[in-house]
């Protein structure tokens, strides 16, 4: 297991779009497990594999209360979404940013496992915001694209800023 370094708002390679995962193979187990790790350390709820610069259809999510449930979704999608649900979200990549986003609330889901054989599942509340907003880093896009420029352009000199002062 190893902790994987995570992209930061604005970089480019977080507008990346991920590609199908067609062989299911061992390489694709370990990542599975590092970005885990990854983002129990971090600490977060959810990371896509083009947060880490990896460019595959994989999220890691975990929503319950004592990190017990984990779950990870390969080349997921959304093929039933219902009803409407605004909940301020943050993410590992735009760190200390928090805003609110309207989604679907309720939400069909259909990925494959380790076996490469289809399932579908249906998600709603907190899980289901967290997959489409996981969904979204596979197709480069961004929480903050949901908010107005001036929230946008706020956030994005604030990360800027903090990023100079890493250096
Ligand atoms: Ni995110």
């Amino acid at each position: 297991m190893a902790l994987l370094n995570i992209l930061h708002y604005p970089d480019p390679r977080l507008r990346n779009q991920a590609e199908p995962i067609t062989d299911i193979n061992d390489d694709i187990r370990q990542l599975a497990d590092d970005m885990l790790e990854t983002m129990y350390d971090a600490p977060g709820i959810g990371l896509a594999a083009i947060q880490v610069n990896v460019k595959k259809r994989l999220i890691v999510i975990d929503v319950s209360e004592d990190k017990s449930d984990p779950l990870i979704l390969i080349n997921p999608e959304v093929i039933n979404a219902e009803g409407e649900r605004e909940f301020e979200e943050g993410c590992l990549s735009v760190p200390e940013a928090y805003e609110a986003v309207t989604r679907a609330d309720k939400i069909k889901v259909r990925a494959v496992n380790f076996d490469g054989e289809n399932y579908e599942f249906d998600a709603d509340g907190l899980l289901a915001t967290c997959i489409q907003h996981e969904i979204d880093h596979l197709d480069g896009k961004l929480f903050v694209d949901y908010l107005s420029n001036l929230k946008r352009q706020r956030i994005r000199k604030k990360m800027e800023k903090h990023q100079k002062q890493k250096l």
